[in-house]
């Protein structure tokens, strides 16, 4: 028994000074493994355990975990010691210049497509119309039939179609939303559609990708009356109360009569330049009242009820509002032009 006595006090006074002398955090749980690991000195002295006598197996066990816990607390606090010094000495040599300038967390804005579709929302919604959603990519079908576009009528070459190999398009227009939302619900029916449109075209004023807010109001009674007052409103609305508007006989075959909307130039108030090409006038939207060919399409009772639609170019409202004179530019992300909305 005393053997194994001495061996464990030995133990405890020849670790705790080699602990006392460490230096690195390195060598201290070298010395750790020595010591108190699976093969270290400690198992290998309480190996003789097994050759003493039962009586004296307890006294020895608890002596050994005095010793263990005596030197594991030794082990610990030596770490602690020296990951502070560490500390210590890496914040030593660290210098900080607090009067370096931060770095500026700049706040990000909505793109100025964005401002100009949540605010043509904002006011429609005022009017009862309410938001809805249509698909990027389209049939042929929803796209031009339905609207009374059939095939091999010239409006189709007018929209350069962007065609895909299964026969589907993307989407040229916002209408075919029109017919998405007239399928799903019955009159009356009071829309608006914003979204990305579609069209084979690129230059200072088109965009391959642009967006439009289509719209749509169906029930009895409506009139061109109330297609008028409600564009008007919006307009002036949008772009001041002084905002002079005009609307000019047009064709759509989705509509009947149809008209497109003029505002007077921003640049020239009318005089003529060359932002509206000497007319004085920048068209904004096209619209009409809803032609019966296309209720028949939806299955909606000509007899029984009338509607207009109006379909608005929001990248042209945009670029006028913010005189913006390239359509490209609200697409290239530059921060430096972003920032300025
Ligand atoms: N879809 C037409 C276009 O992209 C715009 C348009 C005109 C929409 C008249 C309408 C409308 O709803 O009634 O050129």
């Amino acid at each position: 028994m005393s053997s194994i006595n001495d061996q464990l006090a030995q133990l405890q006074t020849d670790s705790l000074a080699k602990i006392e002398q460490v230096t690195t955090l390195l060598i201290l749980e070298d010395i750790k493994t020595q010591i108190l690991g699976k093969t270290g000195a400690l198992t290998e002295i309480l190996k003789g355990l097994k050759d003493l006598p039962n009586s004296e197996k307890p006294i020895i066990g608890q002596l050994a975990n005095t010793v263990k816990t005596t030197l594991t607390t030794a082990i610990d606090s030596k770490r602690s010691y020296l990951e502070e010094e560490a500390l210590a000495s890496q914040l030593a040599q660290t210098t900080i210049d607090i009067t370096l300038p931060g770095i500026a967390i700049t706040i990000g804005k909505t793109h100025p497509i964005t401002q100009t579709i949540d605010h043509i929302v904002s006011l429609c919604k005022q009017l009862g119309f309410s938001v809805a959603q249509g698909p990027d990519i389209e049939t042929e079908y929803t796209n031009f039939e339905a609207l009374n576009v059939p095939k091999n009528h010239p409006a189709r070459d007018m929209q350069d179609t962007f065609y895909m190999k299964n026969g589907n398009v993307l989407r040229t227009h916002t209408s075919p939303a029109q017919i998405h939302a007239m399928t799903a619900q019955k009159p009356p029916i009071k829309i608006i559609v914003p979204g990305k449109v579609y069209r084979c075209d690129a230059d200072v004023t088109h965009s391959p990708m642009f967006h439009q807010i289509e719209g749509l109001y169906v029930d009895k009674n409506v009139t061109f009356a109330h297609l008028k007052g409600t564009l008007e409103w919006l307009l002036k609305e949008l772009f001041g109360k002084n905002q002079k508007v005009r609307f000019r006989p047009s064709y759509f075959p989705f509509t009947e009569p149809s008209t497109e909307v003029d505002v007077a130039c921003f640049k020239c108030n009318g005089d003529g330049c060359s932002l509206c090409k000497k007319t004085g006038w920048l068209e904004i939207l096209g619209a009409g009242m809803v032609n019966k060919n296309v209720f028949r399409h939806v299955d909606y009772d000509a007899e029984q009820f009338t509607g207009f639609a109006f379909g608005l170019g929001v990248d042209r409202i945009a670029m006028l509002k913010f005189g913006i004179s390239d359509i490209r530019l609200l697409y290239e992300n530059d921060i430096r032009f972003l920032k300025q909305f």
